[in-house]
C-alpha cells in the first residue's frame, strides 16, 4: 500500500467545495482524539472533575458520557459549520448560534457521544456515532423541519471505534471509507478505501439474555441460528459486546448480523433512531448491506421525536432478509425494500 492519504487530504479531493463539511469532519475528528486519549488513560483520570446525573434516557450517565458530550460540543460550535446538534446526552436540540443566512453553519448532526459507556471500566471497545443533515432553509429560524429529517435525508454518516486502534468510518453518497487514527502524527489515515460488506457471514449479535421477552419470531430466528445444519455443522457463531459499534464493526468487515429487537415489554426495543440506527444504516446499506425494523428499511421511518427508538436488524443484506423473514413473515422484497 502506498502511504495513506490524511483524512483532510482525503476529503479535500471528495469534496472539494464543500468547506463546511470538510471543517465538521476535521472538528469531529478532534474530539474523536481526545476521547481516544482519555479512554487510554480513563484508570488514572481524575473523573470526578465532571458532573454526572441521569440523562433523558433515564440512564445513569458515566462520566465519559459527559466528558465526550463536552468535547464534541466544543469541537462542533468551533467548527463554525455546525448550527444545531441533537446528541443523545442532551434533552432537548442544543442551538449553536441563532444566526440566520450564510453566517450560520449548514449542517446539523445528531451524535451519541459514547456509545457502549457501560464497557469503559471495563475495557471493552467503545465508539461514537454521528449522522450530518443540511439545514432546509438558511434564512428561516430552525425548526423540527431541521432536526426530524428521515434517515434517507442524510448527508453522511460515521462512527469511532476506541478499540485496539482508534478507527473512523466515513460513509456519504461516495461510499465507505475507513481511517486509521496514527497516534504519532494525530492524523487519521485512510487505510480502509471503498469498504464493502461481504454478502453474508457466520456470526449473529444480539442479547440473548433478552431471549424470553422476544416475540415469537425474533425466538425462531434465534433457534435458527443456533441449530445445526443436516451434516451437523453449526453455521454460525454468537458474538456481542454490548457496543453497538463494535457489534457493527465487526459485520461491516467480515459479515454478519447484529438485532437488537422490539420485546413485548419495550416493543420499540433500546436503540435510538436519530444517533445509533439511522447513522449506522446509512453507513452500513452505503456499503452494500441492508438495515430494517423487522418490518420496514430503518431509513425510510419517519422520526417523530429526537430521542425516539427503534427495532433494528442489520447487516449483510441476505442475513438480514433471513432475519426479517422469520420476525415477519410478509416482509416486502428486498426490491421493495429499497424504493
Ligand atoms: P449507549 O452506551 O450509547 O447507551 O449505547 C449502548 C447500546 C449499544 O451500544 C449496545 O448495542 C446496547 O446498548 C447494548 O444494550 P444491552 O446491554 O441491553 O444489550
Ligand atoms: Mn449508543
Ligand atoms: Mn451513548
Amino acid at each position: 500500500m502506498s502511504d495513506p492519504k490524511s483524512l483532510r487530504h482525503f476529503m479535500e479531493e471528495q469534496h472539494p467545495q464543500d468547506m463546511h463539511l470538510i471543517s465538521l469532519l476535521m472538528h469531529l475528528t478532534m474530539a474523536a482524539s481526545e476521547l481516544s486519549v482519555k479512554l487510554a488513560s480513563y484508570p488514572f483520570g481524575q473523573m470526578n472533575d465532571v458532573d454526572c446525573g441521569i440523562n433523558v434516557q433515564g440512564e445513569m450517565q458515566g462520566p465519559m458520557d459527559v466528558f465526550a458530550d463536552h468535547r464534541f460540543m466544543l469541537h462542533l460550535r468551533a467548527s463554525g459549520s455546525c448550527c444545531a446538534v441533537i446528541s443523545e446526552e442532551q434533552p432537548e436540540v442544543v442551538r449553536m448560534n441563532e444566526d440566520l443566512g450564510d453566517t450560520a453553519g449548514p449542517y446539523i448532526v445528531a451524535l451519541d457521544p459514547l456509545d457502549g459507556s457501560s464497557n469503559v471500566a471495563v475495557n471493552i471497545p467503545v465508539g461514537s456515532i454521528f449522522s450530518i443533515y443540511t439545514r432546509k432553509d438558511k434564512d428561516k429560524m430552525l425548526s423540527n423541519v431541521d432536526y426530524l429529517q428521515r434517515g434517507e435525508e442524510q448527508v453522511a454518516a460515521g462512527y469511532f471505534l476506541y478499540g485496539t486502534t482508534t478507527i473512523f468510518v466515513y460513509a456519504d453518497a461516495k461510499g465507505v471509507d475507513g481511517f486509521t487514527l496514527d497516534s504519532l502524527s494525530g492524523e487519521f489515515l485512510h487505510t480502509h478505501p471503498g469498504i464493502r460488506i461481504p454478502a453474508s457471514g457466520s456470526t449473529y449479535a444480539v442479547n440473548d439474555g433478552n431471549y424470553h421477552l422476544f416475540r415469537r419470531g425474533t425466538q425462531n430466528y434465534v433457534r435458527f441460528c443456533r441449530q445445526q445444519t443436516e451434516l451437523g455443522d453449526v453455521p454460525y457463531s454468537a458474538r456481542y459486546t454490548g457496543s453497538m459499534v463494535a457489534d457493527v464493526h465487526r459485520l461491516l468487515i467480515r459479515g454478519g448480523v447484529f438485532l437488537y429487537p422490539g420485546t413485548t415489554t419495550a416493543p420499540a426495543g433500546k436503540l435510538r433512531l436519530a444517533y445509533e440506527c439511522n447513522p449506522m444504516a446509512y453507513i452500513v446499506e452505503k456499503a452494500g448491506g441492508l438495515a430494517i425494523t423487522g418490518t420496514e428499511r430503518i431509513l425510510g421511518i419517519e422520526i417523530k421525536s429526537i430521542h425516539q427508538r427503534s427495532p433494528i436488524v442489520i447487516g449483510s443484506a441476505q442475513m438480514v432478509m433471513t432475519a426479517g423473514h422469520f420476525i415477519n413473515p410478509i416482509l416486502p422484497s428486498l426490491h421493495e425494500l429499497h424504493l
